[in-house]
């Protein structure tokens, strides 16, 4: 099947049915750094083409009709990496923000940013928060990159926030001290590069999330890819802990 947008046609796997997406897709972009030492190029080599893939496939996710997207971008945990490889990476960051805000609202595609991004470097930090303002009025994909997250420490600021409230919480109401806030709970985890963990992201966010792995690089996973683990998510019996109906 084809789908016809303006000019351009997209191939839709068959079975795909693109009114039963989910709603919240996470996805963990795990390998850059494999795929580049298997092709004997250094770390950063990796890290370039990844960022290019997330560009692929942001524009493609708001072409299939998704509405929230989460990308696992760096982990708190990642900036313990070298030096190097954590400048490159802020470097890419920087010019991400800069450089793409452009084809983002082209696209009205809406750019979120959650985390601890904060504490980054401040031309890091204002690059985002400039980002995030101009395309805060766009209305197709909301795209959510995790920048210096972590899921634990998403939920003691969240606690901490209730207990200076003094306001009991519910599980639903504690959704809101979350940085998710507003945003539905996750349908669908992504992992690539074989690894088969959660690695502290949105763990309030992903309690009854479906998980996909694959043993592809963040960087050579294709839309192809995509729409397999989005076909394999409506394939999966969802009961929340009920019974099948
Ligand atoms: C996972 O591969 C990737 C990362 C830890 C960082 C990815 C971040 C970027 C490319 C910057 C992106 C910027 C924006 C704005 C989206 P890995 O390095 O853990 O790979 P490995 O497990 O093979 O070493």
């Amino acid at each position: 099947m084809t789908l016809a947008l303006g000019n351009k046609e997209i191939k839709i796997i068959p079975g795909l049915d693109l009114n039963r997406l989910p709603k919240h897709l996470g996805i963990i972009m795990d390998g850059n750094g494999r795929w580049a030492t298997a092709k004997g190029l250094p770390r950063s080599a990796g890290h370039k083409a990844g960022i290019e893939n997330l560009r692929k496939m942001s524009v493609f996710a708001s072409e299939l009709g998704l509405s929230y997207m989460t990308i696992f971008t760096l982990s708190t945990e990642n900036l313990k990496r070298p030096k190097d490889e954590v400048d490159n990476l802020f470097n890419l960051i920087r010019t991400y923000m800069n450089e793409d805000t452009k084809q983002l609202v082209e696209r009205d595609i809406r750019l979120n940013v959650i985390g601890a991004y904060k504490d980054l470097p401040g031309d890091v930090a204002s690059a985002i928060d400039r980002a995030m303002a101009d395309t805060r009025h766009c209305g197709g994909l909301t795209l959510t990159l995790a920048v210096n997250y972590g899921g634990r420490a998403d939920i003691i600021r969240a606690v901490n926030t209730a207990v200076k409230s003094g306001t009991e919480v519910t599980e639903e109401s504690f959704k809101d001290l979350l940085y998710t806030k507003g945003m539905p709970d996750l349908d669908l985890v992504i992992r690539t590069s074989g690894e088969q963990r959660i690695s502290n992201f949105l763990i309030y966010q992903l309690a009854y999330a479906e998980f996909y792995f694959i043993k592809k690089h963040w960087p050579s996973f294709n839309k192809k890819d995509f729409q397999e683990a989005l076909l394999a998510f409506q394939q999966r019996n969802r009961r929340f802990g009920g019974v099948k109906s």
